[in-house]
């Protein structure tokens, strides 16, 4: 059977920092100037990369995993600010759509949806993000999974948080969760027909406290979340997709 390859997508250098140390014959490969290491992870072909920051940053990443090193799935870790209601610090939300709050082409297009794909939302693939979710629960982490929504924009005020949900809820969009990159990447998986999971464990409330929060979270808690949570990942991989 060929092997086939799985993109790890990290949104920070901390959280990719566990795997690299893992990684079994890791090889470097530089494209569009960023890094991307090959290797074997628990007997699963991988490429880890950075996603960068930002909606066009992270496109990029995911485009060249897709053009360059043939990647057939990919999966995302991050962080968000939490915005459902019970969504706490320390939650981990596992995405299944993604929408771009920042995405207003009125009056030509309704507010929210994507020119010319006639859509709002894109779908996260349902059977990677079950398996996503079984590494969220088997490391004992509270898991919310439903719409996340992203933007080129550091959520950073209670009251810009607040307008934010209230006209995306005017269009029906309820996120758990906001982030920079998700929705941009699971709009290029869905261009080129590659399954895409997302998970972003919450480093703040995207309130007048964010600012603070997000670093302490990033140094302190992120890392050891993601690894914890890829590893079994990559572990369920090989049931669910055998090299
Ligand atoms: N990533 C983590 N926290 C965030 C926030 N408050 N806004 C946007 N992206 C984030």
């Amino acid at each position: 059977m060929t092997p086939r390859t799985t993109a790890i997508l990290s949104a920070l250098a901390e959280e990719q920092q566990g795997l690299l140390e893992r990684l079994q014959q890791p090889r470097r490969v530089t494209r569009a100037g960023r890094d991307f290491w090959l290797g074997d992870l628990h007997g699963q072909p991988v490429v880890l990369a950075l996603s960068r920051i930002g909606k066009v940053a992270a496109a990029t990443t995911a485009t060249t995993l897709i053009e360059a090193f043939g990647v057939q799935r990919l999966v995302f870790t991050g962080v968000a600010g939490g915005v459902g209601p019970d969504v706490r610090v320390g939650d981990v939300v596992v995405a299944s759509e993604f929408v771009q709050h920042d995405m207003d082409a009125s009056p030509i297009f309704p507010r929210y949806q994507i020119p010319l794909y006639d859509r709002e939302r894109f779908a996260c693939d349902v059977d990677l993000s079950a398996l996503l979710s079984g590494a969220v629960r088997a490391g004992g982490y509270t898991l919310h999974q439903g719409l996340i929504a992203s933007g080129d924009r550091f959520v950073s005020a209670a009251e810009e948080s607040r307008l934010l949900q209230e006209a995306l809820a005017a269009a029906g969009h309820a996120p758990l969760a906001v982030e920079m990159e998700g929705a941009a990447v699971a709009q290029v998986c869905f261009d080129y027909g590659i399954p895409f999971a997302a998970m972003r464990t919450i480093s703040d409330r995207a309130d007048d406290t964010a600012h603070v929060d997000f670093p302490k979270f990033v140094t302190e808690v992120a890392s050891r979340y993601a690894l914890a949570i890829i590893e079994e990942f990559v572990r369920g991989l090989n049931t669910m997709h055998p090299t």
